[in-house]
């Protein structure tokens, strides 16, 4: 050892300067280094590592004409291990160059090495390539996942988002208030995961689905405006963008009407996307009623990158000489069709396939057209006159080239969900999703309830202190079925970002709601009665939204998965597989909360 640098990390190996940082400024000094050995390589005498931290990688040169010990220096180091380096920084050899590193042009020539911790044999190599090693095993050893870049620049991205909405709601006049993890079982719809309470045998606290009784609660309080980036948990069956724990941006302000809401997101939206992705959002967003999103793309989420639409039909089938779209139609049904742009070229096979994956969908049956050379071709061509094709072309948007395929059904839900996949379906896989572009929207006029098949009742499509539309309280005594609710979804490129509404702040209307969705009086105290207690001493009309703060971080990465944008995120039976959770617990901490497993088969992991 030179220059009385200690054997242990002390502050003379502290480094100077991060391994991505090294550049002309540099030449010639003399720097420290601490990070990870990424690579080695040994030519022709000379040890070359690339040495790696957070900022990026830097070569680092072990060569006996240059230091006498180079090769002692260089020792055993493999990849992983953990080095403090001191040495000077030169210009790589001409023609060693390597564009693809920042710091391609430089290397550092050691001198002095401290190796602080060995590596054991890695289970893959940490690089470009790890994408393409078994999820699974990534999982489990979840730490050397992270050490990749795009780790690295994903969960730096998520930060920076989070810093930002702190920022922006703060300059918005909102407080961050935390709510309780250990709470009651909340309205969210899916189920909770439970924690026993040792001092109270046999009774539960629910991890909190949404803070969303509490946030309204601190509205009654008068907090005014207030904001939580905030754990959720879910028991739900997962898929690529659902964890059952995972992160929302939630909030909740007073004395607001549905226009605070939206200027106030999309304020935050145009700035956000400008501050990590430096792209410009037009706003206002487009707004869309439940129902038309349904008709016209058959999901309450529609994907507007997709260029083309769902067409009502039925005028021109109701009187063409094809009976079960026309008997369809009398009995009040639906015809309606989804084109594809180019979709002429598709052979009778490629026709026929769209028909069975209808099917598959749960459709009757499916008729195709194409139009190729100026001509409308198909099976039911035959059904329609010269001015009914030529209202077909015009109302479904197709010309030639397309393709456009045609479904009856009696439920108008059912028509919606087949188009809609059918939709989505086609233009992933004819390529026609536009890139680069940002499709925001907000769906609005969401039903207030849904009828439960199984459970024979009305349920809540949000959470039961969603506000009915003024106009429509009178139906919740006639048809509940047909009344709005004020909630709202922010939907971005397809994906559900956030969603909230204005809730309700007259216990009047509150218990009518309770009446709907057939709560006994009794039921709704149980539930929720420290909620409704609170309504009851000067509510401020309130309402708000939750951001889901993964699925956001996914699009802005350009993630496929909310997994890529968690440090540690949940299998899809929702194990980590890193720390073992969930396992048993000792037989003495079961006694303690007087709980007794009576095993059942785990149910069937499910991604939808
Ligand atoms: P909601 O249930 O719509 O509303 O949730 C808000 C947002 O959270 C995200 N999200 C999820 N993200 C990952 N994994 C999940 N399992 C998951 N579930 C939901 C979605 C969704 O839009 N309390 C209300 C909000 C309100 O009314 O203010 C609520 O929780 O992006």
């Amino acid at each position: 050892m030179m220059s009385g640098r200690s054997t242990f990390f002390d502050g003379t190996w502290q480094r100077t300067d991060y391994c991505g940082t090294v550049g002309k400024e540099h030449l010639g000094k003399k720097i420290v280094l601490n990070g990870w050995v990424r690579k080695r390589r040994d030519l022709g005498g000379i040890i070359f590592i690339d040495l790696w931290d957070h900022t990026g990688c830097v070569q680092v040169v072990f060569n006996p004409e240059r230091h006498p010990d180079a090769h002692a220096l260089a020792g055993d180091l493999r990849s992983e291990f953990v080095i403090a380096v001191a040495g000077s920084v030169g210009e790589r050899p001409q023609g060693t160059c390597n564009a693809a590193m920042t710091t391609g042009d430089f290397e550092v020539t050691a001198e002095e090495i401290l190796r602080l911790s060995p590596s054991a044999p890695l289970p893959f190599e940490i690089g470009d390539a790890t994408d393409r090693v078994d999820e699974n095993l990534r999982l489990k050893h979840r730490y050397l996942d992270l050490r990749r870049e795009k780790m690295q620049r994903n969960l730096r991205i998520r930060n920076r988002i989070a810093m930002f909405t702190r920022d922006y709601l703060s300059r918005n006049g909102f407080i961050d208030i935390e709510t309780p993890m250990l709470t009651k079982s909340t309205p969210e719809g899916a189920r909770d995961y439970l924690v026993p309470s040792r001092v109270s045998p046999g009774n539960f606290f629910a991890l909190p689905q949404s803070p969303q009784i509490f946030k309204q609660i601190l509205m009654i309080s008068g907090f005014d405006r207030y904001y939580q980036i905030v754990k959720c948990f879910r028991d739900e069956d997962l898929r690529a963008d659902r964890q059952p724990e995972f992160t929302q941006i939630d909030m909740e302000l007073s004395f607001l009407t549905e226009e605070t809401i939206y200027s106030l997101i999309e304020g935050y939206m145009k700035e956000l996307f400008k501050t990590i992705l430096d792209v410009d959002i037009p706003t206002p967003f487009r707004r869309m009623s439940y129902w038309d999103a349904m008709d016209r793309y058959g999901s309450d989420k529609p994907d507007l990158r997709i260029p083309f639409a769902i067409a009502d039909l039925s005028s021109v089938f109701a009187d063409a000489g094809f009976a079960p779209f026309k008997e369809i139609l009398a009995n009040g049904g639906y015809v309606r069709g989804v084109p594809l742009p180019g979709g002429a070229s598709l052979s009778r096979k490629g026709l026929s396939d769209i028909e069975e994956r209808v099917k598959k969908l749960g459709g009757s049956g499916c008729a195709a057209f194409q139009i190729k050379d100026g001509v409308l071709k198909g099976p039911l061509v035959k059904f329609l006159s010269e001015e009914s094709q030529e209202a077909l072309r015009r109302i479904a948007g197709v010309g030639e080239g397309d393709a456009l395929f045609v479904v009856g059904e009696k439920s108008r839900k059912k028509i919606s969900d087949i188009l809609g996949t059918l939709r989505l379906e086609l233009a992933r896989e004819h390529d026609l999703v536009s890139k680069g572009t940002w499709e925001f929207l907000w769906v609005v006029q969401f039903p207030l309830f849904e009828w439960d098949e199984e459970e024979h009742r009305w349920t809540a499509v949000h959470h039961p202190f969603t506000a009915p539309l003024a106009e429509d309280i009178p139906l919740m005594d006639t048809n509940p079925g047909e009344v709005r609710s004020r909630a709202y979804d922010c939907v971005l490129n397809g994906s559900e970002v956030g969603g909230g509404s204005i809730r309700i702040h007259d216990p009047e209307v509150q218990e009518k709601v309770f009446a709907c969705l057939a709560f006994s009086k009794e039921d709704a105290r149980n539930r929720f009665g420290f909620l409704l207690d609170a309504l009851s001493f000067g509510t401020p009309p309130h309402g708000g939204l939750a951001f889901g703060m993964d699925r956001l971080a996914m699009l802005l990465c350009g993630a496929s998965s909310i997994r890529e944008v968690m440090a540690f995120p949940k299998t899809q039976r929702a194990q980590c597989l890193m720390s073992g959770a969930p396992s048993d617990v000792a037989e003495k901490q079961l006694g303690e909360l007087s709980i007794a497993i009576a095993l059942h088969e785990a149910p069937e992991a499910r991604e939808e």
